[in-house]
């Protein structure tokens, strides 16, 4: 059977059984206690308690699913960060256990022609009882199947995020492993962690369609299967760079863009390691395998198919630019902070590079440094400029940044000879003054503003870091030395680019700057210019 026949044979047997086909949710789910969709009801979370579910009481749906849980079993036989999960849902009582387990039991069973190795229930703890129920229904239904229990940690589910629905499970292993996860959802867990009976309980089911196609195609590992086969071919047979790059493609496909933090760090993250690893040629040609693959069931892949390749390729121009000059950090002694801020090393490829090399990282360090750098910038942000600024809106944060990125061009293309005399921002424009005796030529102002732009597109962070003045001065700060002795100053970089004194506030990235254009260049007084430029 193939995978497409399976997805349909699923959602058939639960249509004729009374359930109405919802279309998978997106992978930014509704619920915001929660990053990604990690799980097929998260869509029906509020039909369990007290809303009236739209499509009716029985629903069955392939959902879209992404866990970071298992990415480091990324590799191995069965796991996955993106999979696609089968459920079939009973929202206010309209069935529970028997009827759940009959279903499970007859489509493994009967549909699918396999064999159940044994199942699982829950043995009860302290704050939920023993599912004595489930196993007296698997008993009258199928005598001859061994039934093991276990506790909390393998038999209970939920709820997804700190609240909601949950209760005990009960599981199916085919083949020795757990093919379908069948949640009772009998409570409704509140914030304080106190387990409250629901008047009328529910079903939840999760089956995972990779590890299904595996059992039916007789395959030792879900990469096997015919939803991997061609794309393990364009993706060399890496594992890694076939889950990571289809788990990109879909969270692109569902508005999720490469950033520094929340989902898109995550997709940061997965595209970060693709290109380290080597793969990152074959991006676009994995992804569009992907595409061709899966775009019949998932029509948002093709929809958003360029704006994934575009995505995909920005995100390998920008990390390639700094990663060679990276990995040479990590002879310098890999400080995961410097590797996060100028070189754009996700803390957790830093990690693993290291682990590779037998490095240790000091974890705690870097977080603390990331608390500082987090603070400080909102600290600054509530904060005035002190070059005259009349509001901080993103506008002039961006314009400020981009006044940094300026000088330190000039210093590069002129001399080291150029300081900044002056400056003033505006709403629209930026205006640096700066010593130099002489007007820029056409040459110098291109080579000026094609620096700036580089530097906009690597999107390095805005660093903030607090020292005292000395030490800024001992890093290389630009900026104003004349503080009390000991007075700590806040210093921002970009990169190893730029470093200036400076209170702020600023964009968090170089690439939120889009485009900076050289406007006007003009004498200002003896041996200063004058530059007004923007950014669009
Ligand atoms: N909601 C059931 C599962 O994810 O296993």
């Amino acid at each position: 059977m193939t995978s497409n026949e399976i997805r349909q044979k699923f959602l058939d047997f639960f249509k004729e059984r009374g359930h109405a086909v919802v279309s998978s949710s997106l992978l930014v789910p509704t619920d915001p206690s929660v990053l990604l969709t990690t799980a097929g009801m998260q869509q029906f979370k509020p039909y369990y308690l007290d809303e009236v579910s739209p499509y009716g009481n029985r629903t069955a749906s392939v959902q879209k699913c992404f866990r970071t849980s298992d990415i480091d079993e990324v590799g191995d036989e069965t796991h996955l960060t993106f999979f696609e999960m089968l459920g079939n849902f009973s929202f206010q009582g309209e069935y529970f256990k028997k009827e759940a387990i009959e279903y499970g039991y007859e489509f493994i069973t009967k549909e699918m022609g396999l064999k159940i190795d044994y199942v699982t229930i829950f043995e009860g703890d302290e704050k939920t009882e023993v599912d004595n129920e489930s196993e007296k229904i698997w008993k009258e239904l199928a005598s001859d199947i061994e039934i093991k229990k276990a506790g909390r940690e393998d038999n209970f589910w939920g709820p997804t995020g700190d609240e909601g629905p949950c209760g005990p499970t009960t599981e199916i292993y085919v083949n020795g492993i757990e093919i379908w996860n069948i949640v009772f959802n009998e409570y409704n867990r509140n914030k304080e962690g106190d387990y409250i009976k629901l008047s009328k309980p529910g079903i939840d089911t999760g089956m995972g369609l990779e590890r299904l196609v595996m059992v039916m195609q007789g395959k030792n590992n879900i990469f096997e299967t015919d939803l991997f086969a061609s794309v393990m071919e364009v993706a060399e047979n890496s594992r890694i760079a076939a889950d990571h790059l289809r788990g990109a493609v879909f969270l692109l496909a569902d508005g999720i863009t490469p950033s520094n933090s929340g989902r898109g760090y995550i997709l940061r993250r997965l595209l970060r390691r693709v290109v380290a690893k080597g793969f990152g040629d074959f991006m676009e040609k994995t992804a569009s395998v992907v595409i061709e693959n899966y775009k019949n069931f998932y029509p948002e892949l093709e929809q958003n198919k360029n704006k994934i390749f575009e995505e995909l390729k920005k995100e390998k121009e920008i990390f390639d630019k700094t990663l060679q000059k990276g990995l040479k950090e990590f002879e310098r002694g890999a400080d995961p902070f410097v590797l996060f801020s100028t070189y754009g090393f996700p803390l957790e490829l830093t990690l693993e590079i290291a682990k590779e090399k037998g490095i240790k990282i000091d974890v705690e360090k870097f977080n603390e440094e990331m608390k500082k750098h987090q603070e400080l910038s909102r600290t600054a942000s509530a904060g005035m400029f002190k070059s005259g600024l009349a509001d901080t809106t993103e506008e002039t944060k961006k314009l400020h940044t981009a006044t940094h990125l300026l000088l330190a061009a000039l210093r590069r293309v002129l001399g080291g000879h150029v300081v900044q005399r002056g400056s003033n921002i505006t709403a629209e424009r930026l205006r640096l003054d700066f010593s130099h005796p002489e007007k820029l030529s056409d040459k110098e102002k291109q080579e000026v503003e094609k620096i700036v732009n580089e530097e906009i597109k690597k999107d390095l962070p805005m660093i903030c870091e607090e020292m005292t003045a000395d030490e800024a001065k001992e890093k290389g700060a630009l900026g104003v030395f004349e503080h009390k002795y000991g007075e700590k100053v806040k210093v921002y970089a970009v990169g190893g680019f730029s470093r200036e004194i400076c209170s702020g506030p600023h964009a968090d990235r170089t690439g939120e700057l889009g485009k900076f254009r050289i406007i006007k260049e003009e004498a200002s007084s003896a041996g200063v210019r004058r530059i007004k430029a923007v950014v669009i």
